[in-house]
């Protein structure tokens, strides 16, 4: 039997890490995870399904820390790395811009340099979990040979580090890749982000609650897929023989007022958006009561206002194709987060949206 390959993800307890950790568990690989020191046991909530895996193994570290990048690179010497750590959300990338450069950018340049000094260019692959805002307001669809003009430090620190990889890839031969993924949410998505944001709220009205949905820019428009289809990706590039840079997205684009209106119908609500701009908010048809609202307060120092992904290349190298559509991720979401708040669908509710 042959030796089962060995993986490292960075990242491992967000949400892509947990769905990447199983399917390489599932694809018979031993996966080393790193998780920050600061973790507590919450964090690891999303990895409830493979802690205690025997090919599993969890150990500390931080993308702003190249000694222990380095010691955990040569522990592991593993066959994949997975780059999956950083600060991940944008609105935060503001706040904190030197922070998101230290472990979105140069962290990336740490580990890279881990594997150039150890000399183990020649065994270990790399995946760079490189980013659609990266590309800021370049025009829709955006593919690999979109010029770049990012506008947040998440994005400038995301362009740093997928230049980097490719120049690794040139200057020392490294199999590094770029994976430019377009949105992909599920059940496992962190709640500061908008989709999970909208399904946890909207569960919370079905349940009773009263707590309207506040939300930002409504017209942004996403290109939102699910993770699980987008780590199988991930693992494709590892898989070929030259390294490269690959756009993961579905090349269908929803407003956040589409995924909020497609939330709200799953749970039998229907609404009715009224006003403009900052005035604008969505009513409970049959009982008239306000249920979403726009709070500028949530607006971007700059936005991004559409991203569409072109995966032809995806496609045509690696086959990949994206399984599951808007209204599949919409009704997952939402059956999990209604669950959660105890609330069980009526039949007859779910038909109605699925006819829609
Ligand atoms: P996520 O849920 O926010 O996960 C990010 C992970 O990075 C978490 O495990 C987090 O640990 C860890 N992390 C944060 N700062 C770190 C540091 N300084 N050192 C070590 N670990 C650190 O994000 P995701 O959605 O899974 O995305 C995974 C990667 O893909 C991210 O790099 C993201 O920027 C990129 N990406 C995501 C999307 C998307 O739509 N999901 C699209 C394109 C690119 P804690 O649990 O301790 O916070
Ligand atoms: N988070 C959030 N919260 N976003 C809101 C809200 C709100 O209340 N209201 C409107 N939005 C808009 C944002 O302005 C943005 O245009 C859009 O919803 C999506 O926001 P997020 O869900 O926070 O995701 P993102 O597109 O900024 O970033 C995600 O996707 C990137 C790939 O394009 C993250 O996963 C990034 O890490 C990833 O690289």
């Amino acid at each position: 039997m042959a030796a089962r390959k060995t993986a490292l993800i960075t990242g491992v307890t967000g949400q892509d890490g947990a769905y990447l950790a199983r399917f390489l568990l599932d694809k018979g690989y031993v996966v080393h995870g790193m998780r920050r020191y600061e973790a507590t046991d919450d964090d690891t909530a999303r990895l409830r399904d493979v802690i205690g895996h025997r090919h599993f193994h969890l150990h500390y570290g931080d993308m702003t820390d190249g000694g222990g990048l380095f010691a955990l690179v040569n522990a592991v010497r593993p066959h994949e790395i997975y780059n999956l750590a950083g600060l991940s959300q944008v609105q935060v990338s503001f706040t904190v811009p030197e922070y998101t450069a230290d472990a979105d950018a140069l962290g990336v340049l740490r580990l890279l340099e881990a594997v150039r000094t150890l000399g183990m260019a020649e065994r270990t692959r790399i995946y760079q979990a490189s980013t659609s805002e990266m590309y800021g307001n370049a025009p829709a669809p955006q593919n690999e040979d979109t010029p770049f003009a990012p506008r947040s430090p998440y994005g400038t620190a995301k362009l740093f580090a997928y230049w980097t990889v490719r120049n690794y890839r040139e200057a020392y031969g490294l199999h590094a890749s770029n994976g430019i993924l377009f949105n992909h949410e599920s059940p496992l998505r962190g709640e500061e982000f908008v989709t999970r944001k909208i399904t946890r709220a909207v569960a919370a009205l079905a349940a009773g609650g009263t707590q309207k949905l506040m939300l930002g820019n409504l017209d942004a428009r996403r290109d939102w897929g699910h993770a699980a289809d987008y780590v199988e990706g991930m693992w494709r590039m590892m898989q070929q023989d030259r390294p490269g840079d690959y756009v993961l997205a579905t090349g269908r684009a929803h407003s956040v007022r589409d995924f909020a209106t497609a939330a709200f119908t799953y749970a039998g609500m229907a609404v009715e958006w009224r006003g403009r701009g900052p005035q604008e908010c969505a009513f409970d048809i049959v009982t008239g009561c306000m249920v979403a609202q726009v709070d500028p307060a949530l607006y971007r120092p700059a936005e991004v206002h559409e991203l569409i992904g072109d995966a032809a290349r995806a496609r045509r190298v690696l086959g990949w194709v994206p399984r599951t559509g808007f209204e599949a991720l919409v009704r997952e979401m939402m059956d999990h987060d209604l669950a959660q708040a105890g609330v069980h669908m009526a039949r007859e509710s779910i038909l109605a949206v699925a006819a829609e």
